[in-house]
């Protein structure tokens, strides 16, 4: 099996650049250069704030764990999300951020994520309902929206215990949406030619989205806040009632508003995006989907598909691990040099970006054993990761507290949809990643789904 999925062919660095000015492409993935794959440490091409990249992964360890807070959160990336989840654990560092952090931990403890799986299930059930319909009809329709509406109800019901049926849940997906398709945080101009630690002025349409999705939060947070509410047992309950382990202080209303608004965000589109090309995968390779089937018949049977079943499943959750190393949904984690610095021996200024993508990273052959290939038995072989070298959810202090509600629920999505359905698709060799605020296929991927006989 050599199965190869798509990425952006890389150019030399100068025809490359050329290329994405003239084309007024937006996507940072198809500018990388050929030398973005190989260096190790080193400065990208010429900018004026520079950039530098780091693909070594013990120097990727070392920068993300940071003990003496040289490398904060890049700026670029903070002023994306101010104006949404200016003050949440996601953006602040320092001590504002270790406050946060403790405080919000708890609410993606072990014991909540067994929780969750309640939430999960009845997620897919009422998408299993939708997709039913499309076999039924033989319709066409889109894999990465179906994927979205999918993980967008699983969160909510996580989060705040309602489904995604009710307005509100739908109008703060739909204002997600716009914030995503005109957030600037990706402006290649901007990244080239911009000042380190300039403000970054956002359009009508995005300034428009954050208020209308805070509004949305705030009104859906106003009951819980009442006096004498009922306590909820979810995740905003967890996080209301959350407090300052020294001064015992709860967060404050703006501050809920923020962390629950980067759950929302950063807990959907990340699983939606792998998802939505593990599913673009295994419709081209049903040997690997026969394989998944194989794994939950042996450990299921006929019967649902329960948590500890989820867990047993180490071929799929190795599918989904080699989808994130393929297609990392978060496809750079940029950092930038608070002061003076060095890394492996290279001198950074204060305001030099510090790349450091999950993208690259993971598609480096020296990281990785025939890097472009699509192999999830690589994870069952000894040596093939070293600390570092895979770094989809992150590392060091700052890695993803949803990691092991994702990685559950995407093992359980594969699993359900694989034994029901076989997938088709209708445009394959269209298919085109692109880095916006997740990695995404440039356009919608077309498909159709057969109920697979029982
Ligand atoms: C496949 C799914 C996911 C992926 C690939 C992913 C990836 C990441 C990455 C790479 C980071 C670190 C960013 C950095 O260091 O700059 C991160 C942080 C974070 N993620 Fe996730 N994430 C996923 C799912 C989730 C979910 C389900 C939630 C919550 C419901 C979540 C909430 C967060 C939060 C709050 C942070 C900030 C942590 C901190 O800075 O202390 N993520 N995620």
């Amino acid at each position: 099996m050599l199965y190869r999925p798509p990425a952006p062919t890389p150019r030399a660095p100068l025809p490359g650049l050329i290329h994405a000015m003239l084309s007024g492409e937006r996507d940072l993935l198809s500018l990388l250069p050929d030398i973005a794959y190989t260096t190790r440490v080193g400065e990208l091409g010429r900018s004026r704030r520079g950039i530098m990249l780091v693909n070594d992964p013990a120097w990727v360890a070392r920068v993300l764990a940071d003990p003496e807070g040289v490398f904060p959160k890049n700026d670029l990336m903070v002023g994306a999300l101010e104006g949404l989840v200016g003050q949440s654990l996601f953006v602040t560092s320092g001590e504002t951020w270790r406050r946060q952090r403790r405080m919000i931990d708890p609410a993606f403890s072990h014991m909540r994520v067994n929780r969750s799986f309640e939430a999960m299930q009845a997620g897919i059930d009422t998408y299993e309902a939708v997709l039913d319909v499309h076999a039924d009809s033989g319709t066409t329709f889109s894999l990465d929206a179906a994927m979205s509406a999918l993980t967008a109800d699983i969160i909510c019901r996580t989060i705040f215990t309602q489904s995604l049926a009710s307005q509100t849940a739908r109008d703060v997906f739909a204002s997600f949406g716009q914030f995503e398709r005109h957030v600037a945080n990706t402006e290649i101009r901007r990244l080239l030619f911009g000042r380190p630690f300039a403000p970054i002025p956002q359009s009508r349409a995005v300034l428009d989205a954050c208020a209308r999705i805070r509004g949305h939060i705030d009104d859906l947070l106003s009951p819980r806040l009442e006096p004498g509410a009922p306590a909820i047992d979810d995740i905003v309950g967890a996080v209301i009632a959350a407090t300052d382990p020294d001064t015992g202080a709860p967060f404050t209303r703006s501050e809920l508003i923020d962390q629950i608004g980067v759950f929302f965000l950063a807990g959907h589109e990340t699983t939606a995006s792998v998802l939505t090309w593990l599913f673009f995968i295994l419709a081209q390779l049903p040997q690997i989907a026969g394989r998944i089937r194989a794994e939950i018949d042996a450990v299921a049977g006929d019967g649902p598909i329960l948590l500890e079943h989820t867990k047993q499943l180490a071929f799929t959750r190795n599918v989904f691990r080699e989808g994130m190393r393929l297609y990392p949904p978060i496809t750079f984690i940029p950092r930038v040099a608070q002061r003076d610095t060095e890394i492996a021996g290279k001198k950074l200024r204060r305001g030099m970006m510090v790349m450091i993508a999950p993208w690259l990273v993971h598609r480096s052959p020296a990281n990785w054993r025939d890097a472009d290939r699509f192999d999830p038995d690589r994870f069952t072989r000894d040596g093939e990761i070293t600390p570092g070298s895979y770094i989809p959810f992150g590392l060091g202090p700052r890695i993803c507290v949803g990691a092991a509600f994702a990685t559950i629920e995407s093992t359980l999505i594969l699993a359900r949809l694989v034994r029901r359905y076989d997938f088709s698709l209708l445009n394959p060799d269209k298919v085109r990643p692109v880095a916006r605020l997740t990695t995404k296929p440039a356009d919608e991927i077309l498909c159709r789904i057969a109920l697979r006989p029982d």
